[in-house]
């Protein structure tokens, strides 16, 4: 290896100069420069070198893999700790660097701290960028374990990365999009909710100056963890803007006696010119190295009967809904001992024999005999007092002994780093999984982490993570084939780090499809559209209490890992029947939808929302009225990653019904494309637009194209 270390794919290119002193600088993040020889390396190092400053040290200031203030960096370090109040300046040095197969790996070595530190960064395929540390206590003579207080990988950014989107939200309305201007000092996003929350972060972008769906240049962090978790854009004035994150931890929760390593969470950077879409299609590629089989149709029961476990009731619904044409169902809430409603017996994991006498076999078998595969609902990290788990076990609570803080929603958690609490934990599951034949598992978590300590006071979420983590592995490996869907009260657990082992997440509690629309929307900017759990809820929505259309419900469903969430033997004969229709478009239309690149459109009108999904030959896009708009015309709309060059031809799915529109006639082509289909040129569909019907509020209209072969 010359004097650079480069990693490259999918017109990605990340750049190291390894003979930087004291540790490796990164020279580039970014679109890759090409072939560049050694000698093309060192000019990229060199035109890019910043002025010596006023008033500043005396070298270039630049952003080196691990930014200590021994390199005169004054914004947020890599490293934070101490050893006993001291050692609190790291010194880093590189002593060793191997590059294989996109994998640049650096061993830095820190006399001051006594830590040796481990970078990897790995190029996938896919041109995300993922970065991992870890920080071993090396031996030494001290018996003072060292603190970490933070780690943060930061990557630099080019001073055009001047706006920043992130996400924040709540419950029912997740991955709600804030956009701020960067200027000087830092933009912090942290979580301290034992998970990234309702209002997480979600994946730091900053961008060109008005980036959008389809255009721009942007940088993109995402931290793949579960449990507390930073994220920051920085820029100073006299060095570049960063970007970076990993765990938050809390004061005393990792502390390195000699020998003892801590890893950080892996954080995935991405860069694309293609704007938000071109960042969202490599994610998905990222993920989508991992095969599934098609991803069944789901009937959840929770909206449908609450806590009202009655086995006539729900072998109705299970009949139901295999007409429809579900191929999962799941029992969601209230089959366990005690919980009758929710103040009481989470943590009792054995079936509740008063309303499921028999167990749950006659239910089980039943799903399974019509052909649809089975799963239940968990919530395995959290515990009611009124449990028998809370009242034998109460050392097995997290929180202050005897005075544990406000319940929320009725409940507490778990200290899943205690072996014995774990074991009861698995062994339950497991016991359950085998004797039903369980394929599902939903895995909810209800309330956030508070003063998350164990009975010694000592901060637990960083354990608490991991346990978690390896319960999940540990039953996976128990069962293979069991799917998991991770859900906190809707989204609030919505990461690579959990989905690294589960198989899609549960997006919101709100099956609003107005709410449902932004959710999914921004949930995809991170996660391919069969891993986002999207329902199809009742006229009123139970969380909103909006009514809505059903051909508007059901076209929102159907951009996702589809299932249906009401009470089937409640609908009309005619409900019946377009649920019926939709099942079968779902399962028609989910090889496109769910391996196909996702598209949106930035459209002037606020109240319209388009997006699609598409792939080489075909497309399903998605034209939905949010709100009215004081425009009479929705105008022309372009259709986004179609080729000038082709044929294609479009028609208008009618199958869900068609939308209700305020207009004495719709566009003639639309009449057209209802009656068959209608010839159309990419460079028409992509530069020059579709004139659009304009929809009622609430209403969507299902777009489908085909390349033309004609
Ligand atoms: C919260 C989840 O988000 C819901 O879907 C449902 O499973 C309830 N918990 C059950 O308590």
């Amino acid at each position: 290896m010359g004097r650079f270390a480069r990693l490259r794919a999918a017109g990605v290119g990340f750049v190291v100069d390894l003979a930087a002193q004291p540790v490796p600088v990164v020279v580039h993040w970014g679109r890759d420069l090409g072939e560049l020889d050694e000698s093309g390396l060192a000019a990229l190092a060199f035109v890019g070198e910043p002025a010596v400053l006023n008033n500043s040290v005396d070298v270039p200031r630049r952003c080196s893999v691990w930014p200590t203030e021994f390199e005169g960096w004054a914004g947020t370090p890599a490293l934070e700790g101490h050893r006993g109040g001291i050692a609190t300046t790291p010194r880093p040095r590189l002593v060793e660097h191997t590059l294989a197969d996109n994998r640049l790996e650096l061993v830095l070595d820190d006399e001051i701290t006594g830590l040796r530190v481990t970078l990897v960064y790995t190029m996938d395929s896919s041109g995300v960028l993922s970065a991992r540390a870890t920080l071993c206590a090396k031996k030494s003579d001290t018996a003072e374990p060292y603190e970490v207080a933070g780690v943060s990988t930061l990557l630099p950014l080019p001073s055009r990365a001047v706006e920043v989107l992130d996400f924040t939200g709540k419950w029912c309305r997740e991955r709600s999009p804030q956009r701020t201007r960067l200027g000087h000092g830092a933009h912090v996003r942290g979580s301290r909710r034992g998970k990234p929350g309702q209002d997480s972060a979600f994946l730091m972008t900053v961008g060109t100056p008005g980036f959008s769906f389809g255009e721009g240049e942007v940088w993109a962090l995402h931290v793949a963890w579960s449990g507390d978790q930073r994220y920051v854009v920085e820029q100073l004035p006299e060095t570049p803007p960063v970007l970076g994150g990993g765990e938050l931890l809390r004061a005393g929760e990792v502390r390195l006696a000699a020998g003892e390593s801590y890893d950080t969470p892996i954080t995935y950077f991405a860069w694309s010119d293609e704007g938000l879409d071109g960042l969202a299609a490599r994610f998905h590629a990222l993920q989508r190295k991992q095969s599934r089989p098609p991803r069944p149709l789901v009937l959840n029961t929770w909206e449908a009967v609450y806590f009202n476990h009655d086995l006539d009731r729900l072998l109705a619904l299970a009949d139901a809904a295999a007409k429809v044409g579900v191929e999962r169902v799941v029992l969601d809430d209230g089959w366990f001992r005690g919980r009758r409603d929710d103040t009481a017996g989470l943590g009792d994991w054995q079936v509740d024999i008063t309303v499921w006498p028999r167990g749950l076999s006659p239910f089980v078998d039943h799903v399974k005999s019509l052909g649809m595969q089975f799963g239940l609902w968990f919530e395995p990290e959290m515990v009611n007092l009124d449990s028998d788990l809370a009242r034998q076990h109460p050392e097995w609570l997290l929180g202050v002994p005897g005075e544990p803080g406000p319940p929320s929603r009725n409940q507490y958690v778990v200290d899943l780093a205690n072996p014995e609490a774990w074991t009861y934990l698995l062994t339950s599951i497991d016991g359950l999984v085998a004797e039903y034949g369980i394929d599902y598992v939903k895995w909810d978590h209800n309330r956030d982490l508070h003063e998350a300590v164990d009975h010694t006071g000592r901060p637990v979420v960083h354990n608490q993570t991991l346990a978690l983590y390896r319960l999940i592995d540990e039953l996976k490996r128990r069962h293979p084939g069991l799917e998991i869907e991770s859900c906190a009260s809707g989204g609030g657990r919505v990461d690579l780090g959990i989905l690294a082992r589960t198989d899609r997440v549960w997006a919101s509690d709100c099956n609003d499809p107005v709410e449902r629309q932004s959710i999914q929307r921004w949930t995809a900017q991170l996660l391919p559209p069969e891993l986002i759990g999207s329902h199809v809820g009742p006229e009123r929505s139970h969380t909103t209490s909006r009514r809505t259309d059903d051909s508007f419900r059901l076209a929102t469903a159907l951009f996702g890992h589809a299932g249906i969430e009401q009470d089937l033997t409640a609908c009309s004969p005619a409900e019946i029947d377009k649920l019926t229709a939709w099942a079968a478009m779902y399962k028609e239309l989910r090889p496109l939808l769910h391996s196909g690149r996702v598209v949106r459109a930035e459209l002037p009108d606020d109240g319209l929302f388009f997006h699609g999904v598409i792939s080489n030959e075909h497309g399903l896009f998605s034209l939905a009225r949010i709100s009215t708009s004081p425009a009479g015309q929705s105008w022309r709309v372009r259709l986004p990653g179609l080729s000038r060059g082709r044929d294609y031809r479009l028609r208008i799915r009618a199958d869900l019904g068609l939308p209700s529109m305020r207009q004495v006639r719709a566009p003639e082509w639309v009449t057209a494309a209802i009656d068959g289909w209608v010839r159309v040129p990419g460079s028409v569909l992509v530069d020059a637009g579709v004139a659009m019907p304009t929809l009622d509020p609430g209403q969507a209209l299902l777009l489908e194209v085909i390349v033309d072969r004609a």
